[in-house]
């Protein structure tokens, strides 16, 4: 099999732990590295969380390495109303048995680039954008010798989950965003426009945890969490075949199954001025497709997604 090289930058997370359930269960991928950084929650918990996900996935072979606990410039900020304290909903944290590896995570994925054939490595940033911007200052080259940047980001048609007009990953560190946007990554982007469309119903978390593994049971009892969240902050009405918004294993499994998606060539760029509209990502689609510099998923085939999640947590 032809396995696709990658790297996940994670703030662990109820919805980046089905993420990384999918990324572990997933065979067609060379996990090269976990990397953490400061987001739902400060960096110590986000580092112990991914290597206790790592752990009951039975993947000890990965190394989480320790990213950035704070923005570039604006103070760290959490989402625990939507992760719970600990950032893994109501699961009880235990102490993983093996460490965080060493090397911080920056360092991590530019070594880990930078030690095989350019465009071979993708990259998957599943929270604010901390470490690949530090990454790219420290490595002017990298973004050319990265493969694909995959980011659950921005928001354009569905509006902001943080604020009225922006969504928690780039509000969070709107100037990481806006360095990484403005660098030679090509960046495509899984807003709140695709993400909002994958969503934890009754019935696709039920499949998962029929499965009866610990991957389909981290994974079923992330999205049971979010559910009671979405309940009691959001509102949730009582239509049959709703659920909370599955953000974080879109990257994964568009890295997996691309024809899953329908993406847009577009430039985005973000508001880091205004602190009404901070976090904001403006989409131009009126682009030329053949140099255009990002791409926004459009839609998706959200049975297609909880297909690969059931079937990694086999
Ligand atoms: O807005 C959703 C994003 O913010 C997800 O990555 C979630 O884990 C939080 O980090
Ligand atoms: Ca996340």
């Amino acid at each position: 099999m032809n396995k696709q090289s990658l790297i996940i930058d994670c703030d662990p997370g109820v919805d980046d732990a089905v993420a990384l359930m999918l990324a572990f269960g997933s065979p067609a991928l060379d996990l090269l590295a976990i990397t953490t950084v400061g987001g739902n929650a400060p960096l110590a918990k986000t580092t112990r969380n991914a290597r206790m996900l790592r752990q009951i996935a039975g993947r000890q072979d990965v190394p989480v390495h320790a990213g950035a606990d704070r923005p570039l410039r604006r103070k760290p900020a959490g989402a625990g109303e939507f992760h719970g304290e600990e950032g893994l909903g109501f699961m009880t944290p235990f102490a993983p048995t093996r460490p965080v590896a060493d090397g911080h995570g920056v360092d991590a994925i530019i070594s880990a680039v930078n030690a095989r054939p350019p465009g071979t490595v993708a990259l998957a940033l599943l929270g604010p954008l901390t470490n690949l911007a530090l990454a790219l200052r420290r490595e002017p080259l990298l973004a050319r010798r990265l493969g694909a940047v995959a980011v659950m980001g921005g928001a354009r048609s569905e509006g902001g989950n943080i604020t009225p007009s922006a969504e928690f990953n780039i509000w969070a560190d709107p100037e990481a965003a806006d360095e990484v946007l403005r660098s030679e990554c090509r960046v495509t982007m899984f807003s709140l426009d695709v993400t909002h469309q994958v969503r934890a119903t009754e019935a696709r978390i039920a499949a998962i945890g029929a499965v009866g593994t610990p991957k389909g049971d981290v994974a079923a009892a992330m999205m049971t969490f979010s559910q009671t969240v979405e309940r009691e902050i959001v509102g949730w009405p009582s239509l049959s075949g709703w659920g909370p918004p599955v953000h974080d294993p879109c990257p994964v499994a568009w890295v997996l199954k691309p024809e899953l998606f329908t993406l847009k060539p577009c430039k985005i760029a973000v508001e880091t001025q205004s602190e009404l509209t901070r976090g904001h990502t403006s989409v131009e689609f009126r682009v030329d497709a053949a140099t255009a510099p990002h791409l926004w998923a459009a839609t998706v085939d959200a049975d297609g997604v909880f297909d690969l999640i059931v079937k990694a947590a086999g």
